[in-house]
């Protein structure tokens, strides 16, 4: 049993869970990436279900279906969005019910959405930082686990403010995940309570 990862990028977040130990037992991207590098570097499988493939029509449903096929044979209790660039439909909810985590490089609920960085830096915002929070349909909605501030440096670029975030993303996030699946293997199946606060 372990943790099922989705990413799409450059897949630090995924490299910082494999370091922590944490039991991924596959990896899914939506498209190429050097996340699937990270996790054949660390021989873990990893498979590719190409957003790409479906066509302009963009079948969500059918496309989460896939990415549900690529999970199932591998003993997932827990999904953990690790930059994933595809919103996925019902059916993950529905198969995964309160077990899909996401990071998000802001403080939520403040700047939800893909430019959730350059958002607090239009914004002039001073303080940002990272969420850590349980997946819901409604994008970067669903309930805060774990969250920390990052300070906004004069003559920040989103670039800089991003890396920043995305370093205590790596710690965060992981922690986090572990505290989950603790919880997780604690409950048992079904009498799953959330417990939030790590830091
Ligand atoms: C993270 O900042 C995450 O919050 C956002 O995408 C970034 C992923 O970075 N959704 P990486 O691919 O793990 O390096």
């Amino acid at each position: 049993m372990g943790i099922g990862v989705l990413a799409s990028g450059s897949g630090t977040n995924l490299a910082a869970i494999l370091e922590a130990g944490l039991p991924v037992t596959t990896v899914v991207a939506d498209r190429r990436c050097r996340a699937l590098e990270v996790a054949a570097a660390a021989g873990v499988r990893a498979d590719l279900v190409e957003r790409r493939s479906f066509g302009l029509g963009f079948d969500r449903v059918a496309f989460t279906e896939q990415v549900l096929e690529a999970l199932a044979p591998h003993q997932v209790e827990l999904v953990a969005m690790a930059g994933f660039g595809t919103v996925l439909a019902q059916p993950i909810h529905d198969a995964y019910p309160q077990r899909i985590l996401n990071t998000h490089p802001a403080l939520l609920p403040a700047f939800p959405g893909w430019h959730a960085v350059e958002d607090a830096l239009a914004a002039g915002a001073q303080i940002t930082g990272c969420t850590v929070h349980l997946a819901t349909l409604e994008v970067d909605a669903g309930p805060v686990l774990a969250q920390q501030e990052v300070v906004i440096l004069e003559g920040d670029s989103p670039e800089s403010l991003h890396e920043r975030i995305k370093a205590v993303e790596r710690r965060l996030y992981p922690r986090t995940i572990a505290a989950v699946l603790a919880q997780l293997r604690e409950a048992g199946q079904g009498s799953l309570a959330i417990r939030a606060g790590v830091r």
